[in-house]
């Protein structure tokens, strides 16, 4: 088969299109074959720390190898397929089933076929969603979920102000907040105010015309996706109990974290939204039934992966970014 593989840091030029074996399937895996994949902030982090705060940096490359990768590997985090092969032990999916989900760290999405344990974070693809449409959902929504529900406790009727809303987790979480019930103020530029109305946002800050953190309005909760601002210039702007959830944290954020979490009142919140089959269900049910659309800003083929991370790298995609992947 084809893949992309990564075996050193620096320009996404230093990518390689070449010929690997076929994976297999061990007794409890399925093989997919992929058409569709994305090139995510998780796989610029993966691929060279793009997005990685220098306090998070030394953990990163512990992680993913110093110098260099530890090993050649393929990366990408989610992928749309079909089940082309099940494990004898499989027992929730089998050949012919249409997939869509997230491989989170371990990668595998930037070739023409994947293998996958049958409890990864993985469903049926709704019908109604192409191979693109479905693969631009998983990752932003899985930690747009994790966010909201799981750290935030967002509930009915809660204030929620989200910075970074036009991106892959953002533009879920304005669409999954909205589900939650809650009143949304979505913060971007002034070319993603439209995307923002369209996904159910109550109000929208264009953030190239004036500076959110003077207004008077406060919040129950404020989720900065992208790193645009901090705990300390938002926390007047938090209700008493508010919660400041912060996607990219730095070693000073996870103090806080911890102090704040000891004291009471005002808090900031962050952490690592690993994958998690459940909320993976609950993201495909929402996505079947209309309430969680995919954003893509455009896609590529397979080949042209060093072009796609380029444009993720510049940090400013509607959405997410697509990989097409071609089967002879
Ligand atoms: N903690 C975790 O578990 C976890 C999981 C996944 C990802 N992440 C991290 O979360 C971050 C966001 O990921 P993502 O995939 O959503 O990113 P993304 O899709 O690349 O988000 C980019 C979006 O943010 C907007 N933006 C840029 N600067 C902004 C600003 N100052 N104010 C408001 N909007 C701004 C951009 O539009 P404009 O430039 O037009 O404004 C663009 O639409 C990444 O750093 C990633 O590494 C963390």
């Amino acid at each position: 088969m084809r893949a992309i593989l990564h075996a050193r840091y620096g320009s996404p030029d230093l990518l390689r299109f070449e010929e690997v074996a076929m994976p297999v399937p061990r007794d409890k895996e399925v093989l997919i074959r992929v058409h569709a994949t994305t090139v995510s902030t998780g796989d610029c982090n993966m691929r060279n720390f793009t997005f990685v705060t220098s306090s998070m940096l030394p953990m990163a490359k512990l992680m993913f190898g110093i110098g260099k990768p530890w090993k050649e590997r393929i990366l990408g985090t989610e992928l749309a397929g079909e089940i082309v092969e099940a494990g004898k032990d499989v027992e929730r999916f089998k050949s012919g089933d249409q997939v869509f989900g997230s491989t989170g760290m371990s990668g595998g999405g930037h070739a023409q076929y994947a293998c996958l344990p049958e409890n990864a974070a993985l469903a049926m693809k709704p019908a109604s969603l192409s191979w693109e449409e479905a693969v631009a959902i998983p990752f932003g929504a899985n930690a747009a979920l994790y966010y909201l529900r799981e750290l935030g406790k967002t509930q009915a009727g809660h204030k929620l102000l989200i910075i970074g809303a036009s991106g892959s987790i953002g533009s879920a979480a304005v669409q999954l907040a909205k589900h939650l019930a809650a009143t949304v103020t979505a913060v971007c530029s002034g070319a993603n105010v439209e995307l923002m109305k369209s996904l159910g946002a109550d109000t929208v800050i264009d953030y190239t015309k004036g500076d959110f953190t003077k207004n008077a309005e406060t919040y129950d909760l404020i989720f900065d996706v992208v790193g645009a601002t901090t705990f300390d210039r938002c926390k007047h702007l938090l209700e008493p109990q508010g919660i400041f959830l912060s996607c990219i944290m730095g070693l000073d954020d996870v103090a806080r974290s911890l102090w704040t979490t000891f004291i009471g009142g005002k808090k900031i919140r962050g952490g690592v939204a690993i994958n998690s089959p459940e909320r993976m269900a609950f993201i495909a049910g929402l996505a079947a039934s209309g309430k969680l659309k995919p954003v893509i800003d455009r896609s590529y083929p397979l080949k042209q992966i060093a072009q796609a991370f380029k444009q993720v790298e510049r940090g400013h995609k509607k959405g997410n970014v697509v990989v097409t992947v071609e089967h002879p």
